[in-house]
């Protein structure tokens, strides 16, 4: 075996939460991992500058799949502003820790949601 999974990202890779799509979604945002290649689209739902709802899909690993699941239901709810505190350093230690070597899986929500933000400012 290679990885070590704790069991939180083993739980959130098996049930991930908020996978899909936003059919009215505000914004949607796609990125790539610059490190693998993995991709993660983000939608996204605003309502009075809060994150009314969340979605995204991916192609990217088991680490990227629960850490996005986690990062979906730690920014559901918050203002813009508090999401973006959301950085993958939260995400990795709200999930215990990852492997070295996957911890750049956990940069594609918050790279997306960053991005996402930006974009939607940009239109407004
Ligand atoms: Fe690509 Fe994890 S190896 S996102």
């Amino acid at each position: 075996m290679g990885f070590e999974f704790n069991e939180n990202v083993i739980e959130h890779f098996e049930n991930p939460r908020n996978v899909g799509e936003i059919p009215d979604a505000d914004v949607i945002e796609t990125v790539g991992s610059p490190v693998c290649g993995d991709m993660l689209t983000l939608y996204i739902k605003l309502k009075d500058d809060k994150i009314e709802d969340i979605k995204f899909k991916t192609y990217g690993c088991g680490a990227a799949i629960a850490t996005s699941s986690l990062f979906t239901e730690l920014v559901k709810g918050k203002t813009v502003e508090e999401a973006l505190k959301v950085t993958s350093d939260v995400v990795v230690e709200a999930i215990g820790g990852l492997p070295e070597k996957k911890v750049h899986c956990s940069l594609l929500a918050p790279d997306a949601f960053k991005q996402a933000i930006e974009k939607y400012r940009a239109k407004q």
